[in-house]
């Protein structure tokens, strides 16, 4: 980030604008808003900056700035039209410690003023950094339209309810389930809809039903994070990433994607890589349940959909031996993600009628599949975990009567900005991956489907 956003309380605080034109008067009204005491020096001023004096909303000095009138300011707001002038208010500013802003010119600024969509008390900045204003009003003006005005008296209501709900769930933990469970439910609509009553109402009973124990009970939530591109979560997936205490993640869950679990979550790593640290399945299956048994909401983040080639399974037995509540939820597996983002139809009306997902994972050297089903005509095999197993893999595939030429395609890193894809053939898969020495993830589709690549690759 170049800037940090925060929002800070300005009320009875004396800034400082520099300038007597409508940017000025625009900005002192900014200041305003937000209860500032405003000063205004300018030996000129516009007819807008007039009525805003006029109102006795700023105070106005008729002088040319000078160093000492920055004297007890919190910050500078540099407007006018004469570069000079704003240059040596920003100097002179830098040698008082005073945060300074120069209107338009982003090089002379210590902080920016983001486009501001105000549904007070709920606020939302957002800023371009300086680098496209005009951006960051389009995204404003986006947001408008999906966080109506009745956002602002939701938050209203909440707050009015803060210290009672304190008094009666002691822990923050309990309290942050409380709110979720309100602010996705009835409560939530009711308001939104321009029922308050009918909230207010719902939200004093949801308070005095609440029990302390109920907000107790650990969860776990296995999450499919999909192949890697974010966008491929499910709204799902990113609900529950939001509200958990702790994540479990491992190599394949990219960052992109660990960025969107909520900030306050602790973050294990327990992929199993070689040479990495690794823990065991059993021990993350062990992590899990006591986890949940202290209460904790637990997110289980796997790449592609925990069910396929994930021991999603294994986990979930543990935790229902324990009888601890979980969730599953499915996420976009490497074949359905690969096989889009590299222009691969996995079934297709002239070329294939089926799709089988293996593992090419050797055990002893050995690949322990159903070869006979496997080379059926018409039929897509999409390997998972194969770049290891290569030469086994097109050796048995062609001794069972697949031909040479079968069309394959390796996909490295399928849905990230590092994906590439190899079109070659069963035969001379071996040698590409030699060749090429692609980086993991990888997988390997096969079939006439893959002659499409050629023609539908669009990422
Ligand atoms: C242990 S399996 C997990 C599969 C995962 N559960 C899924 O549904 O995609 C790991 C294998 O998935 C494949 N894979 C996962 N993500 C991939 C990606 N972005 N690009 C290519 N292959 C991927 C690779 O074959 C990798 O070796």
């Amino acid at each position: 980030m170049d800037y940090l956003p925060i929002f800070v309380d300005l009320k009875d605080r004396s800034c400082l604008v520099v300038g007597g034109g409508d940017i000025a008067a625009r900005k002192a009204g900014l200041l305003r808003r937000a209860q500032a005491t405003v000063t205004l020096v300018s030996p000129d001023v516009s007819a807008t900056t007039q009525a805003l004096i006029d109102s006795g909303e700023v105070k106005w000095l008729n002088t040319v700035f000078s160093s000492e009138l920055l004297e007890g300011n919190t910050l500078v707001i540099a407007a006018t039209d004469n570069e000079d002038v704003n240059r040596d208010v920003y100097h002179q500013a830098k040698a008082n410690n005073i945060l300074i802003n120069v209107a338009d010119c982003p090089e002379l600024c210590d902080f920016i003023l983001p486009s501001i969509l105000d549904r007070s008390p709920i606020v939302v900045a957002v800023s371009s950094g300086g680098k496209s204003p005009i951006l960051a009003r389009q995204l404003r003006a986006r947001l408008e339209i999906l966080i109506p005005a009745s956002y602002g008296r939701l938050a209203e209501m909440v707050g009015q309810y803060r210290d009672v709900v304190k008094g009666k769930l002691p822990k923050l933990s309990m309290r942050r389930r409380f709110w979720e469970s309100i602010l996705q439910g009835d409560v939530a609509d009711h308001v939104l809809s321009g029922r308050d009553d009918l909230g207010q109402q719902a939200l004093q009973a949801a308070l005095d039903a609440v029990h302390v124990d109920e907000l107790q009970t650990g969860e776990v939530y296995l999450v499919g994070a999909g192949p890697g591109d974010p966008e491929l979560l499910t709204f799902k997936a990113l609900r529950l990433m939001q509200q958990a205490d702790i994540v479990f993640y491992d190599r394949l869950v990219s960052k992109e994607v660990l960025a969107l679990v909520r900030r306050e979550a602790e973050q294990v790593y327990v992929g199993k890589q070689r040479a990495w640290h690794k823990v065991r399945q059993e021990e993350i299956n062990q992590l899990l349940l006591t986890q949940a048994q202290q209460g904790k909401r637990v997110l289980r983040l796997k790449g592609g959909d925990p069910f396929i080639f994930g021991r999603g399974g294994e986990e979930i037995e543990t935790l229902a031996a324990e009888n601890i509540p979980f969730q599953v939820v499915p996420g976009v597996t490497a074949a359905s993600g690969c096989a889009s983002y590299a222009g691969i139809p996995l079934t297709h009306r002239d070329y294939s009628q089926s799709c089988t997902f293996v593992t090419g994972q050797l055990k002893q050297g050995e690949l322990d599949l159903n070869w006979s089903a496997l080379v059926q005509p018409r039929q897509t095999i999409v390997v998972y975990m194969g770049l290891a197993g290569l030469p086994v893999l097109s050796q048995q595939l062609q001794q069972h009567g697949l031909a040479a030429k079968t069309p394959a395609a390796l996909i490295q890193q399928g849905t990230t900005e590092h994906q590439k894809v190899w079109v070659s053939t069963i035969a001379d898969l071996p040698a590409l991956a030699e060749r090429e020495q692609p980086v993991a993830p990888t997988l390997v589709i096969i079939g006439q489907v893959v002659r499409l690549h050629n023609t539908l690759s669009w990422f």
